[in-house]
């Protein structure tokens, strides 16, 4: 495929996604860490605008003067934006608005693809432009999600989608002998700056579970009182539950008939032997202390990934964010993709159900605070 290819696919599946929406679903932040539609789709434009057109296309005009005020999420070095929290207050330019602004810059792009994109540094970037819209794809599918779960009369966004009804495929445990592996990105193809360097690790031998926890296995940590036992959570962990008065999994509601959760298809019953998903690391944590087990470490986690079946949660590690040895991130705003969030952060290895077709791979590295829940997160298992 070649890259324009790539990058009309791309920005047409985002479109996609939105299309089931109402423009009203569009607007609302109903906490500070899920995004507008509206947003992620001007965002994702704006990237591609802001590093590629304005400083590689010779006489390009910005389409709207007020945008990289509005849209910039993160990058100070481009200049100041929107506090984050604010995004829904952005009632004003319309969603049609929105799409015009995408079309706009996609003419464009395609003209700098058909004329630069041999060059190195403009195909990375591009490349990037194009990792970077499918992660908002994902943060789209958990954001509507959120959205949707407020709404009291909990409506279907998409009803063909079963994702959290997913079963395990395999079972058992693989054993990984003890000795130095190598981890990290190499080969041919896209990395995030992340997975470098690729390095040598010591590892003990290991047993991990080549199946993840189910929905049936955490009911079962709920009704031996895991919520309410301080010895199996870390204190920060115990100070969450308590201080958020958490007593189930992100979507989980106890119904006079038992338990059921709110899914991108609408309210359902719990399907026992489905994957568990929208947990935190702490829950994570305390249920692998009441099973006697433990997660992953993330090198465990990538030597150990091509024995077992994976891409369905977003696996939390015991590992914490930091840089690999000889990590370097690049010169300018683009260094501040990934390098400044190594901190207080842990890693999840995968991918999830809402994860685009072929943008994981086994180095890749996700990255969430320890409470953060509404991406779809699970546990893989290894024994002690
Ligand atoms: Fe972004």
């Amino acid at each position: 495929m070649t890259l324009l290819d790539q990058y009309i696919n791309v920005r047409k599946y985002t479109e996609e996604i939105c299309r089931l929406l109402h423009p009203e679903d569009h607007v609302p932040q109903p906490v500070p860490f899920v995004s507008p539609p509206k947003w992620h789709l001007a965002h994702t434009t704006w990237f591609f605008e802001e590093f590629l057109l304005k400083p590689h296309l010779p006489g390009y005009n910005v389409f709207n003067e007020d945008f990289s005020f509005l849209f910039n999420s993160y990058y100070n070095n481009v200049g100041k934006r929107v506090l984050r929290a604010n995004r829904g207050a952005i009632t004003r330019p319309a969603t049609s608005y929105i799409i015009e602004y995408r079309h706009y810059v996609d003419m464009h792009m395609e003209l700098l693809l058909q004329t630069k994109a041999a060059h190195p540094d403009i195909h990375s970037l591009i490349e990037l432009g194009c990792n970077h819209e499918q992660q908002h794809q994902e943060l789209l599918f958990t954001d509507i999600k959120y959205i949707l779960s407020c709404n009291p009369i909990s409506p279907i966004y998409n009803e063909d989608i079963t994702w959290e009804n997913q079963h395990n495929i395999e079972d058992g445990f693989v054993t990984i002998d003890e000795g130095v592996y190598e981890i990290g990105f190499t080969g041919e193809g896209f990395s995030f700056d992340n997975e470098h360097n690729r390095h040598k690790v010591y590892i003990n031998s290991f047993e991990i579970s080549r199946s993840l926890v189910t929905n049936g296995d955490f009911i079962e940590f709920i009704n031996a009182g895991g919520y309410h036992n301080f010895n199996l959570w870390l204190d920060e962990g115990w100070s969450w539950v308590n201080e958020n008065k958490i007593t189930s999994p992100l979507y989980w509601h106890k119904a006079e008939s038992g338990w059921q959760y709110f899914t991108l298809s609408g309210m359902q019953d719990i399907d026992p032997d489905a994957m568990l998903t929208h947990i935190s690391f702490y829950e994570a944590l305390a249920f692998a202390e009441w099973k006697k087990m433990r997660l992953p470490t993330e090198a465990e986690w990538e030597v150990a990934s091509a024995e077992f079946a994976w891409g369905r949660r977003w696996e939390w590690t015991h590992s914490a964010y930091l840089p690999y040895p000889g990590f370097a991130k690049p010169e300018g705003a683009v260094g501040e993709y990934n390098g400044k969030f190594m901190i207080n952060q842990m890693v999840l290895r995968g991918s999830s159900c809402a994860t685009p077709e072929g943008h994981a791979r086994s180095t890749y590295r996700n990255f969430f605070h320890p409470d953060e829940r509404w991406q779809f997160n699970g546990i893989r298992l290894v024994k002690l």
